[in-house]
C-alpha cells in the first residue's frame, strides 16, 4: 500500500464497477481520507464500503441530475471540508451507424458522457479553486481522439471531453488557483461496458495494438492515479493515452 493521495478527499463517478471502481479501490489503498463512489445504483456498494471500511463511501446520483448532483457535492464539501480528486468517469454507449441511430441514442450519450461531466465539474471546481488546489480528471477513449465507426454520439462526447479539458487547464489555473484538468483516453478495456461487444470484434484490435492484448481496468487506474496524485503537480491540460499503443 503506497501513500499517492494521502488524507485526500476524492469523487469517482461511475465508481460502482468497471475502470471507476478499479480507480476507487486505487485511491483507498493510497492512503485516501475518502473517497465517494457515486452511481445510479446501490446495490454494489456494500460490498465496496466494506473493502474500505470508513473510506470508501457509495452514494446514489444520476449524474444528468443536476440539482442532485449539486445537493450531493455539497453534502461532500459540508462533510469532508474540501475536495482534492474529481473523476469523471460514468459513462455509456448507445452504438448504431448515423442512419439507424435514434434521436434518444444521441440524446442518452450527451447527457451522460458530457453534460455529466460538465455538470459534476460545473459543482467541484469552485470548491477546488477556492481551496488553490485540486484535480480534475475525466475519461475520454481513443474514439474521442480518432473516431470510430457506428459511434457517432460517443465521439463526439469523448473529444468534447478532451477540448472542454484543455479549456479547464486555463480556466482552472486563474488567480493563482492550482486547479489542474488532464484526461485519460483508455483503449478497449476489459469491463461490463465491452461485454456486449463480440470477440471478433476485439480480436482486429488486438491485432492492432502493438502490446498485443486489451486494457486490464488496473492499467487505466493507474494512469488516474498518476495524474491525480502530486506526481502530476506540473501537468494539466494533457490527454494521456493508455492504449497499448492502439490507432484505430
Ligand atoms: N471499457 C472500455 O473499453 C472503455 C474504453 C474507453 C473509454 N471508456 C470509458 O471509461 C469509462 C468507464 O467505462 P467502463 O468500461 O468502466 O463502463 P461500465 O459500464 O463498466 O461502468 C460505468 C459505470 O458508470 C455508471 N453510470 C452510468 N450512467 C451513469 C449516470 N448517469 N450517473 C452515474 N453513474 C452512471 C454505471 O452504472 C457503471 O457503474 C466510461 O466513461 C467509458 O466511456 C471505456
Amino acid at each position: 500500500m503506497g501513500m499517492r493521495m494521502r488524507d485526500k478527499v476524492c469523487v469517482v463517478t461511475g465508481g460502482a464497477r468497471g475502470i471507476g471502481r478499479g480507480v476507487v479501490e486505487a485511491f483507498a489503498r493510497e492512503g485516501a481520507k475518502a473517497v465517494w463512489a457515486l452511481d445510479v445504483s446501490d446495490k454494489d456498494f456494500p460490498e465496496l464500503e466494506a473493502a474500505f471500511p470508513g473510506v470508501v463511501r457509495g452514494a446514489v446520483v444520476d449524474v444528468t441530475d443536476s440539482a442532485a448532483v449539486n445537493a450531493l457535492v455539497a453534502r461532500i464539501k459540508a462533510e469532508c471540508g474540501r475536495i482534492d480528486a474529481l473523476v469523471n468517469n460514468a459513462g455509456i454507449t448507445r452504438d448504431g451507424l448515423i442512419q439507424k441511430m435514434s434521436d434518444e441514442d444521441w440524446d442518452a450519450v450527451v447527457n451522460v458522457n458530457l453534460k455529466g461531466v460538465f455538470l459534476m465539474t460545473r459543482a467541484v471546481a469552485p470548491i477546488m479553486m477556492e481551496a488553490g488546489s485540486g484535480s480534475v480528471l475525466s475519461i475520454s477513449s481513443v474514439v474521442g481522439l480518432d473516431g470510430n465507426i457506428g459511434q457517432s454520439n460517443y465521439a463526439a462526447t469523448k473529444g468534447g471531453v478532451v477540448s472542454m479539458t484543455k479549456g479547464w487547464a486555463k480556466e482552472f489555473a486563474r488567480k493563482g488557483a492550482k486547479v489542474r484538468a488532464n484526461a485519460v483516453s483508455p483503449g478497449y478495456c476489459r469491463t461490463p461496458m465491452i461485454a456486449t461487444v463480440p470477440e471478433k470484434v476485439l480480436e482486429p484490435i488486438i491485432a492492432k495494438t502493438p502490446l498485443g492484448r486489451l486494457a486490464e481496468i488496473e492499467d487505466i487506474a493507474n494512469a488516474v492515479l498518476f495524474l491525480s496524485s502530486e506526481e502530476a503537480r506540473f501537468i494539466t491540460g494533457q490527454v494521456l493515452r493508455v492504449d497499448g499503443g492502439l490507432v484505430l
